[in-house]
């Protein structure tokens, strides 16, 4: 049988945390005597951005998307789709788009252009992680936590069919074959 388990940490919840704590301090002083439009997507980014959120000493304003690409496999699909938008309006705002991990970069693509649609005042990105090795399109990210080698993670977040988000540090997810 072949069977996922998480193994290897990969990052600590210390590591994470300093390094969030690094993110929010940048961010703070980028957008110095501005308000802030945060807008995390769910569900993977939720962990990262109640954390980041809170290391951010700025007015922020907090919104949500839920994307999906993934629906259940280790590789993305492609095919993102928006299951719930963001309800407030966000022209003229500084937007800050908080995503856990960009692979592929084909969600993102497609947030960055359905975001943009929407006029906000600036547009940028802060990821949690990112897998260079797995990138299909260009996209641009202003705030990267950690860069990580083409394996899949799980943790902080972080899922395998909507398990393993509520661990509280980043793992390998590995087959084992019994
Ligand atoms: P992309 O469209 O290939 O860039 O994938 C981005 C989305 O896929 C992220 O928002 C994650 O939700 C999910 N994803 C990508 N890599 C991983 C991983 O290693 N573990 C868990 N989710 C992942
Ligand atoms: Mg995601």
């Amino acid at each position: 049988m072949n069977k996922k388990i998480f193994g290897k940490p990969i990052i600590t919840q210390e590591a994470v945390q300093k390094r969030i704590k690094e993110l929010g301090s940048n961010i703070t002083r980028d957008y110095a005597g501005q308000e802030l439009y945060l807008i995390g997507v769910l569900k993977g980014a939720f962990a990262f951005y109640a954390d980041l959120a809170r290391v951010i000493s700025l007015p922020v304003r907090v919104g949500f998307i839920l994307a999906s690409s993934y629906q259940g496999a280790t590789h993305s699909s492609g095919k993102v789709k928006i299951l719930s938008d963001i309800v407030d309006d966000i022209k003229g705002k500084n937007v800050l788009l908080v995503e856990d991990i960009v692979d592929s970069g084909l969600t993102l693509q497609f947030l960055n252009k359905t975001l943009k649609a929407k006029k906000p005042k600036s547009l940028k990105v802060c990821v949690l992680l990112n897998k260079t090795e797995g990138r299909q399109v260009d996209v641009d990210l202003d705030y990267i936590g950690f860069e990580i080698p083409d394996k899949y993670i799980v943790g902080y977040g972080l899922d395998y069919d909507n398990k393993y988000r509520n661990l509280p540090y980043l793992a390998i997810l590995e087959n084992i074959h019994e």
